[in-house]
């Protein structure tokens, strides 16, 4: 079975790469899917978060790494994947996931929403998180890898 694990990932946190680890050993293939989204202002490009998710996961043989545009559920179709990846973190993460799962169930029949409770290290870590700390030069090495501590680090502080 294929999975895809769609997101933002702007960018990869260590509590995304724990998912990833752990869906690549439940699922014969991962693909970690960037939603390119035109109406939202990210920090880094989309190829700038496919080169460093691609260097987080390169210890990972049967994941893949690309980008969409447009519906989830036309992504997995496309790739023929037969379950949608998410973590799990804390309760306000399940109203909007559970939402969001049964929209796609609307839009595709075939498409299983599969949610994995984040390790408990990193249930209060998010994207946004990590770049207010890293604005305001606070320490962030234990919830990013070195790569993109060195990216955040580049984008606030090197100018
Ligand atoms: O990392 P994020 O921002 O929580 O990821 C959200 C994402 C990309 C999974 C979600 O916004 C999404 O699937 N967007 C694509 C558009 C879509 O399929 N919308 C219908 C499902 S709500």
């Amino acid at each position: 079975m294929i999975a895809i694990y769609p997101g933002s990932f702007d960018p990869i946190t260590l509590g995304h790469i724990d998912i990833i680890e752990r869906g690549a050993k439940l699922f014969e293939r991962v693909i970690v899917a960037v939603l390119s989204n035109p109406s939202k202002q990210p920090l880094f490009t989309v190829d700038r978060r496919l080169e460093q998710i691609t260097k987080c996961t390169q210890h990972l043989d049967n994941v893949q790494v690309d980008s969409f545009v447009g519906l989830t559920v036309e992504y997995a179709k496309l790739h023929n994947a037969g379950v949608l990846l998410r973590g799990l973190r804390v309760l306000s993460d399940f109203e909007k996931e559970l939402q969001m799962a049964h929209t796609n169930k609307t839009l595709n029949q075939e498409l299983e929403t599969v949610f994995l409770a984040t390790n408990k290290e990193y249930s209060f870590l998010s994207s946004s998180t990590v770049k207010e700390i890293a604005q305001f030069g606070g320490a962030i090495d234990h919830l990013v890898s070195a790569n993109i501590a060195q990216d955040l680090y580049q984008k606030y502080h090197k100018h």
